[in-house]
C-alpha cells in the first residue's frame, strides 16, 4: 500500500473509533496535517451527528467550515471528549513528535483539553527513538536567537523555519541532530528556556489510541495493550 492509502485507512479507522463518542451536544477536536485532513474530510458524513469541532490550525478550521462543520473556540465548549490528530514520529510509549506542519502549539493546547487523544499514523512514523524527525520549537520572534543558543548548549542543531509564520505569530525552530532519550524530561526541559512557547514533544501527555496503518491493516494500539 501506498503512504496515501496507509493515511486514508487509518482515517477511516479513527471514525469508527470516535463514532460512539458522538452525540448531538458533543464538540470533539480535530488536528492538522495530511493525515488529518484525511480524517476531516471523513468525518464529513458523520456532520449531523455531532455538534461541531475545535479546530488545532487555521487551515483545519477553513477545511472543516467547507465541509459544513462548525468550528467552536476551545474557551466556549470546556473538556472535549476526544482529539484526532496525526504525528510525525511515535514511540512505543506513544510519546511523539509533531510540528512538522507548524500547529504544535494548538495541538497540545487541544490534545491537553481533551479526555483522549487518538492518533493516527502510517507505519512509517513508528520509531524505536524520537529525533529523527527534526524537533520543531515554536518560539517568540525576539527570542529567536537566543533560544537557538540554548538549544546548541543541549546538543541540537536548530534551523530557523524561514518563512513560516504559525497561527500565533510566532516562528519556527527544527532541531537537528538531536535524539531523545527521555521525552518527557526534554519536554520540560525545553519549556524551560525563556522564549519559547511550545515544542514538538508531546510526552507529559502523548496518546491514547493509536491507530497505526500498515500493509496488514490498520493495528489499534493503547499503552496498556488493552
Ligand atoms: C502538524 O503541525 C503536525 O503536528 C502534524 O500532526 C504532523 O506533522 C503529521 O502530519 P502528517 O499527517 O501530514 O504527516
Amino acid at each position: 500500500m501506498t503512504q496515501d492509502e496507509l493515511k486514508d485507512a487509518v482515517a477511516a479507522a479513527a471514525l469508527d473509533e470516535i463514532r460512539p463518542l458522538l452525540g448531538r451536544n458533543v464538540v470533539i477536536g480535530v488536528g492538522t496535517g495530511s493525515t488529518a485532513n484525511r480524517f476531516i474530510d471523513k468525518l464529513a458524513t458523520l456532520r449531523g451527528d455531532f455538534r461541531g469541532a475545535v479546530a488545532s490550525s487555521e487551515a483545519t478550521a477553513e477545511r472543516l467550515r467547507g465541509h459544513g462543520i462548525d468550528v467552536f473556540e476551545l474557551n466556549e465548549t470546556g473538556t472535549l471528549p476526544v482529539y484526532v490528530d496525526g504525528a510525525d514520529e511515535v514511540n512505543a510509549h506513544f510519546h511523539m513528535i509533531k510540528g512538522g506542519g507548524a500547529a504544535l502549539t494548538r495541538e497540545k493546547i487541544v490534545a491537553a483539553c481533551s479526555e483522549r487523544f487518538v492518533c493516527i499514523a502510517d507505519a512509517s512514523k513508528r520509531v524505536g527513538r524520537l529525533g529523527n524527525f527534526p524537533l520543531p520549537v515554536e518560539v517568540i520572534p525576539m527570542a529567536r536567537s537566543y533560544v537557538a543558543r540554548e538549544l546548541v548548549r543541549l546538543g541540537a542543531d536548530p534551523v530557523y523555519r524561514e518563512g513560516v509564520i504559525t497561527d500565533n505569530g510566532n516562528q519556527i525552530l527544527d532541531c537537528y541532530e538531536f535524539m531523545i532519550d527521555d521525552p518527557e524530561a526534554m519536554e520540560a526541559r525545553l519549556n524551560s528556556i525563556a522564549g519559547v512557547v511550545t515544542n514538538g514533544l508531546f510526552a507529559a501527555r502523548g496518546a491514547d489510541v493509536l491507530l497505526l496503518g500498515t500493509d496488514q491493516g490498520v493495528e489499534r494500539l493503547t499503552p496498556s495493550g488493552e
